[in-house]
């Protein structure tokens, strides 16, 4: 089992919707994931179909709870003929409220993410084994907070998501930081930066810049593009896989891209998990 944080502390990227489009190249294989929506927003809760979710991570982080997070996995709404739906750590608005609370612990509450992942995930009644479950995926509030550092201190892996837009090469670097003073406080070496998947590429001019203003500055981290598609925002407002979408305009294109990400992210998946086995 590999967990990926997808961040940004920049707003409306596209992080929500790169999990759902992971998720969906993932269950459209056949592959088992598990989305953890750290987002008090809840988008990849609603995204997946979940609109009245049972107890969720807010609860998980409300105490120290090791192992806790299997007790309050879901099962997603989309539909079981694209492939196996995608699990669910569902958000709700409270977790809003959670963020400041977890400030006043003075042992420091930014592990209980990682503490509730433990320990042999998913074993509640009905529920996928780890062994089961290859990707889980962390969907991250639009800031620096406890939630985010949650997670990059529960994830194996990191995935940057940007648009090709003003400041996006700033905001990258000021997230690479914070990627690497998380690293130095965990004795791991983890969380490995998995690269930069680039979202919203649309045909304009300023797009084509300031992608390649990104590619220049991080040459070796910028993973396959996903282009600006109505489909794509279509599936996300249906809250249906895109890979489940039918014949319509752009699906078969954006669903291509999703599994080009995909394939990025597993062969680094299955090198996370030798440095794991090498660090136990
Ligand atoms: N490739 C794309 N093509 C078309 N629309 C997109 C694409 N990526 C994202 N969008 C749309 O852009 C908006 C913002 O995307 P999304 O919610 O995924 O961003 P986010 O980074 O998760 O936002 P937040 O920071 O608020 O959590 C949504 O309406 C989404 O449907
Ligand atoms: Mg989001």
């Amino acid at each position: 089992m590999v967990a990926v944080a997808v961040v940004n502390q920049k707003g409306g990227v596209g992080k929500t919707t790169v999990v759902l489009g992971l998720a969906s190249a993932a269950s459209a294989r056949g592959t088992q994931v598990l989305v953890v929506d750290l987002d008090p927003q809840g988008n990849a809760t609603t995204g997946l179909g979940v609109f009245e979710p049972g107890p969720g991570v807010d609860e998980v982080l409300a105490v120290e709870s090791p192992g806790g997070l299997a007790a309050i996995v879901e099962d997603s709404a989309w539909p079981v003929d694209v492939g196996p739906p995608p699990r669910l750590a569902a958000s709700s608005p409270s977790l809003a409220v959670r963020e400041p609370q977890l400030a006043t612990d003075p042992l420091g509450a930014q592990d209980r993410l990682a503490m509730a992942m433990r320990g042999g995930m998913i074993t509640n009644e009905g529920s996928v084994q780890e062994a089961d479950l290859p990707l889980v995926l962390i969907d991250c509030p639009p800031s620096l907070g406890l939630l985010t550092v949650n997670a990059l201190f529960a994830a194996d892996s990191v995935l940057l998501v940007t648009e090709p837009g003003a400041w996006a090469v700033d905001g990258v670097g000021r997230m690479i930081q914070t990627i690497e003073r998380i690293r130095m406080r965990r004795s791991n070496g983890l969380p490995e930066e998995m690269g930069i998947a680039v979202n919203r590429l649309g045909r304009t001019r300023d797009g084509r810049y300031w992608d390649q203003q990104l590619r220049a500055a991080y040459p070796d981290r910028c993973l396959p593009p996903v282009h600006l598609r109505a489909a794509v925002s279509e599936a996300a407002a249906q809250s249906l896989p895109i890979h489940g979408l039918g014949r319509r305009p752009g699906v078969a294109e954006a669903s291509a891209e999703f599994d080009a990400l995909l394939d990025r992210i597993l062969p680094s998946v299955a090198e996370t998990n030798i440095s794991h086995d090498r660090s136990a």
